[in-house]
Order: C-alpha cells, then sequence, then structure tokens
C-alpha cells in the first residue's frame, strides 16, 4: 500500500479550493486550516497555522481541505473521529489514509468531475490543475446528502464492510 503518490500536489499546501465548489456543499462551521489571509468569506470560524488547527478543539460542520502531504492522514483522522463534515483529498484509493480513515469509516465520497483548478491565497486562479484527481468525503448522514446535492461528480457509499458470518457463502 502506497502512503502517497509521487505526482501528488504536495509541493503546494496553499491550494485554495474554489469558492463556488464549497458553496455547492451548503454552509459550514470550522475551517481548521486555512491561510492568515482569506480571499474570500469561508466558514464563520477558521483556524491558521499560528493556530495550530489539528490541535485546537473541532466543532460543528468542518470544511477540511488538509495541507497535502504527509501529515494530510493526520488531518483526515481527526474529522473521521469528529464525524461530521467533509474533506477534499486525493482521490488515491489505494493509500493508506484512504484505509485507515476512508474505506469503512466515511459515509460517502464524490469523484469530483475533472480536475479542480485550485487558487493561490490572493486569489488568483492556478494556470494548471493539480496533477492528481481528488474526491470529498463525507462524514455524517447531512454531509452525504450534501454531496448528492451538489451536482460535483459522482458519488459513492463507503459504508462499513459486510463480514461475512462464518458458514455462510
Ligand atoms: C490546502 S490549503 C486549504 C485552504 C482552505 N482551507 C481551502 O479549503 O481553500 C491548506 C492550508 O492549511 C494551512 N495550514 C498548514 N498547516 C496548518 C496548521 N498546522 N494549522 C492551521 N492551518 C495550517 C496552510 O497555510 C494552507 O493555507
Amino acid at each position: 500500500m502506497y502512503t502517497h503518490q509521487k505526482n501528488s500536489p504536495s509541493s503546494n499546501v496553499e491550494w485554495l479550493m474554489p469558492p463556488a465548489l464549497i458553496a455547492a456543499l451548503g454552509e459550514f462551521d470550522l475551517d481548521p486550516c486555512t491561510p492568515a489571509v482569506m480571499p474570500w468569506r469561508t466558514p464563520k470560524y477558521r483556524y491558521t497555522l499560528d493556530d495550530d488547527g489539528l490541535s485546537c478543539p473541532w466543532f460543528g460542520r468542518i470544511w477540511l481541505n488538509p495541507p497535502f502531504g504527509p501529515h494530510a492522514a493526520k488531518w483526515l483522522d481527526k474529522l473521521r473521529r469528529h464525524g461530521n463534515g467533509v474533506a477534499l483529498i486525493p482521490a488515491r484509493t489505494e493509500t493508506r489514509m484512504f484505509f485507515s480513515s476512508v474505506w469503512g469509516h466515511a459515509d460517502g465520497l464524490c469523484f469530483i468531475k475533472g480536475r479542480v483548478r485550485f487558487h493561490y491565497p490572493d486569489g488568483r486562479r492556478s494556470a494548471s490543475c493539480i496533477n492528481a484527481p481528488v474526491c470529498l468525503v463525507a462524514y455524517g448522514s447531512r454531509n452525504l446528502a450534501a454531496l448528492h446535492g451538489c451536482g460535483l461528480g459522482v458519488v459513492v457509499s463507503a459504508g462499513k464492510p459486510v463480514r461475512r458470518r462464518e458458514g455462510r457463502p
């Protein structure tokens, strides 16, 4: 199992999600990882690197677009434990992070159609797309409903695996 992919967007932790994509998911209470200045309105509350959003308390409905790279798994694990929110992560379904926090843990996924062009912290749109497909991961039934209603891609359930009983086919 891979931990991350060579062509992941890990070289830049400041990729901002296009605001229209977040808006399609409804209102969030907290974004735990944001640059010092956001070029547009985001959830009511947010943390920055100075706060260290990973160690701060999380509350309400979370929007999570974690700093890409090896620490992304810790952020996603915290959202899994919190149980209420949506995360944007690379759609690397074979990775350790997917198995520890998505498959069998999340309520559902939305594989975003096409490649996403992110924004820089000054609001400019990047000229190129990141070199990876991305997906949204929902924790909690309200967030799964938001994925179904967002129209951004194909939604699949990532529900708990069904265990076969001994002796049954
Ligand atoms: C991929 S960007 C996401 C920005 C924004 N949340 C969005 O969705 O558009 C990740 C952000 O996390 C910030 N960050 C990195 N480490 C952090 C930490 N320990 N606590 C809070 N924010 C952090 C980075 O500065 C960067 O702005």
